[in-house]
Formats: structure tokens, sequence, C-alpha cells
């Protein structure tokens, strides 16, 4: 593998790289320069309109890009990054219409990967600002949780220049929980790994649960999927691909996807057992969902938009 700085520079000339973080592997480009960003709507294929999250090394740099940062905020920062968490503020001059999808917030985070936060540090140390990253999957499916699913879904559209960066599989396996602080108290925008009750606990606010209506593509309806049918909590039958925790049995002649000892395994696996049922033509997948605590919730959310198509 190349090194983080020859990596950093890569970005810094304006091509993309692809780097681990610990929900999804992201595709990355200079969140200043608009040329580069433009890149990642091609390769992705995603509406110009859909915001990006900038990735920043701490957050240190979080009024580079906001404005308006409330102290719940800062408290989140402090206690949660470098992490699985995204937050939403009012956006500085800086943070310009191709980042924002044209509207007035800024989506911020630091990633813990260890990869990611020395890319970051490399491109602060060149006087990059930030890295704009989406997850590096096609528009609508299923986010990547290791280098080799980068390559499957995206090698096609990269070109020479650009750069994929292997970091093993990533650690959550889920998105990041994306957290509206662009009002008196947090609204979490995205459920995953950094929970309501963390949120709660951290600030020591109740969250909003509505509000106006801000864009998030994961909120379109049909997202996260893949090209196999998923179903959710049905029997599955011989044929069908099968996602539930290990202590439910395979039927016979069923193809067992993924047994997760736990819900940490459920979201860890998921989206590589939903590739793997496209690798093996599966026309369906049931899977049983997880119950019971909070990062159930987000798995579930996940699943709920996999199976509506
Ligand atoms: O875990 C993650 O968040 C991964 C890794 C790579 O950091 N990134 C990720 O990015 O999931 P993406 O673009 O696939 O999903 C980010 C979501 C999108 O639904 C986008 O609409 C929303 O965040 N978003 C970004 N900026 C926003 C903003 N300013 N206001 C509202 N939503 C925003
Ligand atoms: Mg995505």
């Amino acid at each position: 593998m190349v090194s983080l700085k020859t990596a950093a520079e890569n970005l810094k000339n304006g091509n993309l790289v692809a780097f681990p973080t610990e929900t999804v592997y992201g595709l990355g480009a200079d969140a200043s320069n608009a040329l580069a960003v433009s890149k990642i709507f091609k390769v992705k294929n995603r509406p110009i309109d859909h915001p990006l999250i900038v990735h920043i090394f701490s957050s240190k740099q979080l009024s580079d890009w906001a404005i308006d940062i409330p102290e719940f905020a800062l408290k989140l920062a402090k206690d949660f990054w470098p992490g699985p968490m995204t937050l939403i503020f009012k956006s500085s001059p800086l943070a310009k219409d191709f980042i924002t999808g044209g509207q007035s917030t800024i989506g911020l985070r630091v990633p813990r990967h260890p990869i990611a936060l020395e890319l970051l540090k490399e491109f602060l140390a060149l006087g990059g600002l930030g890295i704009a990253a989406p997850s590096a999957n096609r528009f609508g499916k299923v986010s990547p949780t290791s280098a080799q699913a980068v390559h499957e879904e995206l090698d096609q559209y990269l070109s020479s220049n650009d750069l994929v960066l292997d970091g093993g599989n990533s650690e959550v396996g889920i998105e990041s929980t994306i957290i509206d602080c662009t009002n008196p108290a947090p609204r979490v925008l995205r459920p995953g790994a950094i929970s309501e009750s963390m949120i709660k606990e951290s600030t020591g606010l109740a969250l909003l649960t509505n509000g106006k209506e801000i864009r998030v593509s994961g909120n379109l309806e049909s997202h996260y999927a893949p090209v196999a049918q998923v179903l959710l909590d049905i029997e599955p039958v011989k044929g069908d691909g099968y996602i539930a925790l290990n202590q439910y049995q395979t039927p016979t002649g069923v193809i067992r996807l993924a047994e997760p000892r736990n819900h940490l395994e459920f979201a860890q696996t998921l989206y590589s057992a939903l590739r793997q049922a496209d690798q093996l033509h599966l026309t369906r997948i049931v899977v049983k969902q997880p119950e019971g605590d909070e990062l159930a919730m987000a798995i579930c959310d996940r699943l709920k938009k996999a199976s509506s198509k």
C-alpha cells in the first residue's frame, strides 16, 4: 500500500482516495476542490443535491466549516470523537454548495480508524481543510465494509490516479449516527452506534424528535439495497439466503450468509452478507431482525430501507 502521505498528496492533487473508517469505507476527495468533489458524484452516480460529510482530523477544525456551534455539540464531540458520529451545523462560507447540496448546513465527522485519522493528519499537514467522503458505494447500494468490497463496487468507475486504501474490515459495520445540532437540543437524523441514550447522557438534554426537514439520502425509502430482494422475519425456504443470530438454525437447503453471536457482530457482518448474496446470484435474502437494544434499532433502520424496493 502507498504511504498515507502519498495518499494525502493524491487528494491534494484532486484525485479520489477511498479509505477505511470504523463505520464503512468512504470515497474521499478534497472538500475545498469543486472538481475533485464532482468526481465523487460521477463515480457514485449520486444526485448532485445530496450533501456530503466532511471528515476532519480534530474538533479544533469545527469552526473552519461550521458556525453557531452549540455547547451540547462540543460535549458530544468531546465524548464521541474520534468515532462513529456525524454532527450537522449551520455551514460557514468555506462549505460550498458542492458540499452542502445547496443547503445551509454542513455534516462533520472525526473518524477513529487509524488509517482515516493518519490520512486526515497528513492532509491537514499539506494545508488540506477536510476530506469529503460519502460511503464508497454506487448510489442506493450497500455500503462497503472492506477494501475488497470497494474494489468490486467502484473499480470500473475509478481512474488510474485514484486510490483504494486497505484497512481491513470496518469494526462497526453500519454508517455513523447523524445528529442535527442546529436546534436548542440534539436530534438524531440517522441512528447508529452512538445511541440516543448515549447522546442524552452526554448532553443532559432530551432529544428532539421532529423539526424542519433535512435531506438525508439515507432517509430515502429504498437505500442500502442489494440486487436480491430482502425479506424480513419470514421463514426462509430452499434457495434463500438467510441472516440471523446464531441461536437460529438454518433450515435445509437455505444458504446461511451470516450467523452473528450478538448485535455488534450483526452490524459488523450485515453488509458483507448482503453483498455475498449478490455474488451468489441469490434472488431472496431473508433476515431475522435483531431486537431489544438501540444497536438493534439502528440495524433494523438499515434493513427496512434495504427491503423496501
Ligand atoms: O459512517 C459514515 O457516515 C460514512 C463514513 C464514510 O464516514 N459516510 C456516509 O456518507 O455514510 P453518506 O454520504 O453515504 O451518507 C451521509 C448522509 C447522507 O444521507 C447525507 O444526505 C447526510 O449524511 N448529510 C450529509 N451532510 C448533510 C447535511 N449538511 N445536512 C443533512 N444531512 C447531511
Ligand atoms: Mg451512503
